[in-house]
């Protein structure tokens, strides 16, 4: 038996501003994404921003529904709409951000377990890691780099695939 130990790294930003130019432009397109939520039932309005290597930018929000498990979230509305439209190009970055009127949020957002698991998945399959920008209205802004950081030991299902 062994024990063994897993470090997360992160860059921890105290403001917007400190960002580097492109990923402050990453995280205002995902900000700028959330007026347009559709989250009625939560009342919690998510918007994520996609950076792909040509240098587009696409954002998307979550989308809830009467029938709740029918909505999504904003980064897997985002990164659905990425993978449909351009499966070839490669994920540099998503960046989060939420605003709700029910109560301050007071960490950086991070993506929820299913999102999470998208994300593996696209970075396994274009071979190099996403990197995460993730803030809220006065929270400090986090950056990290890949998955790993985030899912440690997530589902891989490498048998799944016809052979
Ligand atoms: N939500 C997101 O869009 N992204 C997250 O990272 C966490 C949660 C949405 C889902 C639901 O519409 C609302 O926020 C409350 O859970």
């Amino acid at each position: 038996m062994r024990k063994r130990e897993f470090k997360i790294n992160y860059l921890e930003y105290d403001t917007h501003e400190e960002l580097p130019p492109l990923e402050w432009e990453l995280l205002a397109a995902a900000i700028e994404a959330i007026n347009r939520a559709y989250a009625p039932y939560s009342g919690y309005r998510v918007g994520a921003a996609v950076l792909l290597d040509n240098g587009k930018i696409f954002s998307a929000n979550n989308q809830e529904n009467m029938a709740f498990p029918s909505g999504t979230c904003a980064e897997r509305a985002a990164l659905f709409y990425v993978h449909a439209n351009y499966p070839d190009n490669i994920i540099k970055a998503i960046a989060v951000s939420a605003v709700t009127d029910n109560f301050e949020i007071k960490e950086a957002v991070g993506p929820c377990g299913s999102c999470r698991q998208v994300i593996a998945e696209y970075e396994k399959k274009q071979k190099s890691p996403i990197s995460l920008i993730l803030s809220a209205k006065k929270t400090k802004t986090i950056v990290i780099n890949g998955i790993n950081n985030l899912l440690p030991f997530h589902f891989e299902g490498e048998g799944l695939k016809k052979h």
